[in-house]
Formats: C-alpha cells, structure tokens, sequence
C-alpha cells in the first residue's frame, strides 16, 4: 500500500518504538494518514487511559504496559495535563528518544524542561485534514539532530504539506489559521447549508451542496493557482446577484475572521504562559 511519499525500500522507519501518549482527535488523525501512506507503525503503541481501540496499534492504558522504551513519544493529549502526564513519562524519555508536541502553544523550551534528556524535542502544529494526508502541518525545532529530524519531516511530508518554520511565533501564526481552520471552515460549510435549508432544499441535499462547493473553490483554487480575486472575479458578474451578496458579506467577514483567530491565539498565549509559568514556579526537576 506504499505510494511515492510512502516509505521507500532500505528507508529508516521513523516511526519504529513510537508511543502516542494520548491518542484522540489529532493524534488519531494521524496514525489514520501515517496507515493511508502506508507507514509502518507495527511497533507502534497508544497510551490512553480509557484504552479504546485505535485501528492498527495496540493500545494500553499505562506506560508499564507499552514495552520497550520508545525511540519516539509523540504527545497528543491536552495541554492542561502536561503536569500531570510529564512526570510519569520522563522517566522512559531518554538520550535515545525523540519527543513530539503537538500541544497548542505550549513552547519546546517547557517540554524540554520535561524533558531534559530527549535527544530532541519537535513541535508541531498539524490540523485535522492529515487524516486524509491532506494536512498542513507546520514544524519547529531548537534542536539539530538531522539523522532523526530528517526522517521525522519525512513522515510528516507523507500526512500533507510541512512548513518548516524558524520561530515559535511562525509556528503558532501557521496554527492559527491552519490549526483551527478547519472548524472555521466547517462552520462556514454548515451556514452555506442553513441558507440553502432557507431557501426550501432538503437539509441532506443542502449540505451536499456546500461541501462540494467549498471542496470544488478550494481545489479549483489549488490545480489553477488563481488568487482568490480571481476566483471572485469570475463568479461575481457587474452589478449581478453575486456581487449583491458580497456587498453582504465583505463589510463584516475579514474583521469577524480577525477577531475569531485572534480569539484562538490569546487563548494560545494563555496556554503557553501555563506551560511556562509552572515550569518557572519549579525550582527542582520535575521527572
Ligand atoms: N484537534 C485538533 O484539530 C488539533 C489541532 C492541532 C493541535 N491539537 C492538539 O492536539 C492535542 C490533543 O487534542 P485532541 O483534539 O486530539 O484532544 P482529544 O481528542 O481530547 O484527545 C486527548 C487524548 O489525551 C488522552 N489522555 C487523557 N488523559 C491522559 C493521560 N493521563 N495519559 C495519557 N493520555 C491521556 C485521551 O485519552 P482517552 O481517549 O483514553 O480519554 C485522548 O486520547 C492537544 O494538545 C491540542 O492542542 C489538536
């Protein structure tokens, strides 16, 4: 099932000995992706306390009971537990494994002080579209280890588009928009279907109809490279019934996109603040 950004032959696994510490939404969407490319995650195990099925890895419910020490440990659960969850994880973090965040805002200096001996530790910022290895996902690392660093991008080139970024303040902008993107752009789906349920279509066929609309802009906007002006300019005829519905919609969408992914990112600084002051609070190591 291996495709040209699947693994190659003689190609390091990168994903040998990985432990998914949590494994709902966004880490399940990408084993989902890292399963479609056909990766190889045989020696792969999700830690999760409910222990409910994760199709194509074992799943556990403590850190006993996954095995060898992991070479990789990505961390999929919820900001707020980095407190409760490091303590017991440090201990199988060492020298030879390579720690991933996905935690929303919190910074690597804090998962590294976690985590001090990690041979390294990766953000990344992916969004939910990985599932179907049609992701955007942005990277960052303080850390120059390319012999693991490179096969990692490697995997994560096989979920979507990577972006490496050379700032944390790249990252969480990257994860702004794309991050939440998602759920903005769903929301934007379920209000094209309300107001074609108010136009008198059946709720079925009005959703439909949106998503394949936005799916359509959205591709037709990525095989032609037309900015989006054009795309704009070729629906929206002078004085036509296009053009009397953005004279609707243009006053208010851009501002109201500002203040919702504003929202999200001081909801994001917050979180790192968290994450940094109670390491800051922390006079003593915390494994
Ligand atoms: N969702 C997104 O679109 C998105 C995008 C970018 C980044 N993120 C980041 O991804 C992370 C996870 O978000 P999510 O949306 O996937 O959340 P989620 O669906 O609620 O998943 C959280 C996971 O954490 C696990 N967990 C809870 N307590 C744990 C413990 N003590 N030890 C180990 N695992 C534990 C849960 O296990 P059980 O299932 O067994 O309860 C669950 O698998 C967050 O840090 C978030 O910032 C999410």
């Amino acid at each position: 099932m291996a495709d040209a950004n699947g693994p190659q032959p003689g190609q390091v696994n990168a994903l040998d000995r990985t432990w998914f510490v949590g494994c709902g939404n966004m880490a399940g969407a990408m084993v989902e992706g890292w399963r479609a490319a056909g990766l190889d995650l045989s020696t792969a195990v999700a830690i999760r306390p409910s222990g409910r099925p994760v199709e194509g890895l074992r799943v556990v419910t403590s850190f006993a009971d996954a095995g060898p020490p992991p070479k990789l440990v990505i961390l999929g659960f919820k900001p707020q537990q980095l407190d409760q969850i490091a303590p017991k994880l440090a201990p199988w973090v060492t020298s030879r494994t390579t720690v991933v965040s996905i935690l929303a805002g919190v910074e690597a200096a804090s998962i590294r002080a976690r985590f001090p001996n990690a041979r390294a530790v990766l953000r990344a910022a992916p969004n939910l579209p990985v599932s179907v290895r049609r992701g955007v996902i942005a990277l960052y690392s303080e850390d120059s280890h390319d012999q693991v660093l490179e096969p990692l991008s490697n995997a994560f080139s096989a979920l979507g588009l990577v972006l490496w970024t050379n700032g944390e303040a790249n990252l969480a902008a990257i994860g702004s928009v794309a991050g939440a993107g998602p759920a903005y752009v769903a929301r934007f789906i379920a209000a094209l279907a309300k107001a074609g349920v108010k136009r008198g279509l059946p709720d079925d066929l009005a959703r439909t109809i949106a998503l394949e609309t936005v799916l359509g802009t959205g591709w037709m906007g990525a095989t032609t490279r037309e900015s989006t002006d054009e795309i704009v300019g070729r629906v929206a005829s002078p004085n036509g019934t296009t053009e009397a519905g953005l004279a609707v919609l243009d006053p208010e969408l851009d501002a109201l996109v500002a203040r919702t992914i504003e929202a999200a990112s001081r909801r994001g600084a917050e979180l790192a603040a968290q994450a940094r002051g109670t390491n800051l609070a922390e006079e003593t190591p915390l494994a």
